[in-house]
């Protein structure tokens, strides 16, 4: 599979970065499957004001960014915990997008906060997000709580305990992933 992992933080000095990269590095290691970073940060999407397949001139790179979506097999959303959900990047982006490029799709969630709790209510809510968006939600979440102490500026992981979180939350995503894979290479 290839899998895209959605950055949703366009903060300066964000950490949950730091995840997305960590995932993407962590997967591409593994060596089963290809993983690419999609950084809302890099696109700076202006607001949605129509989507996409309406829109005469679409904004810088939003293309490129319907094509990465539309051509990857499962992915990621990567968020931090604003206000109790995730943030206003990732649902701006996501909104641009109505021709089904996350349908029939598994999709994982992972909400990413400095403090003890993990972002519980924003991995929730990319639950809903997906489920609106025709996706499949994997069921397990992965909250990062304590980032700064979970992943260094390179996205090393840096407690080996947590590790052991990751690596459940993807073999979980893995699973679902490569059945949904598997069932539309049946069926092509
Ligand atoms: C606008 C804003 C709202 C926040 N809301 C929450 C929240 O609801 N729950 C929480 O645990 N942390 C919250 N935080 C703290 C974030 O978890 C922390 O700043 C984290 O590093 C944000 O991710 P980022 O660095 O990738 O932007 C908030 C931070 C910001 C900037």
């Amino acid at each position: 599979m290839h899998i895209t992992i959605l950055s949703g933080s366009t903060r300066i000095n964000r950490l949950s970065h730091r995840v997305a990269v960590g995932l993407a590095n962590y997967i591409n290691i593994q060596g089963q499957h290809t993983a690419e970073v999609v950084d809302l940060a890099e696109y700076r999407f202006p607001l949605m004001e129509e989507v996409l397949h309406r829109l005469p001139h679409p904004p810088a790179g939003l293309e490129e960014f319907a094509q990465k979506i539309k051509q990857s097999d499962a992915h990621i959303m990567v968020s931090p915990e604003y206000n109790g959900s995730y943030t206003a990047a990732l649902k701006n982006a996501v909104d641009y997008l109505k021709e089904g490029e996350f349908q029939r799709k598994a999709v994982g969630v992972v909400s990413v906060t400095s403090g003890m709790m993990g972002g519980m209510r924003a991995a929730l809510a990319m639950q809903q997000l997906v489920l609106g968006i025709g996706g499949y939600a994997l069921p397990q979440m992965l909250t990062v709580g304590q980032v700064a102490q979970r992943f260094d500026e390179n996205g090393d992981l840096l407690d080996p305990v947590f590790e052991k979180n990751v690596q459940t939350f993807l073999n979980n995503f893995f699973w679902l992933g490569e059945a949904v894979t598997e069932k539309k290479m049946a069926i092509a």
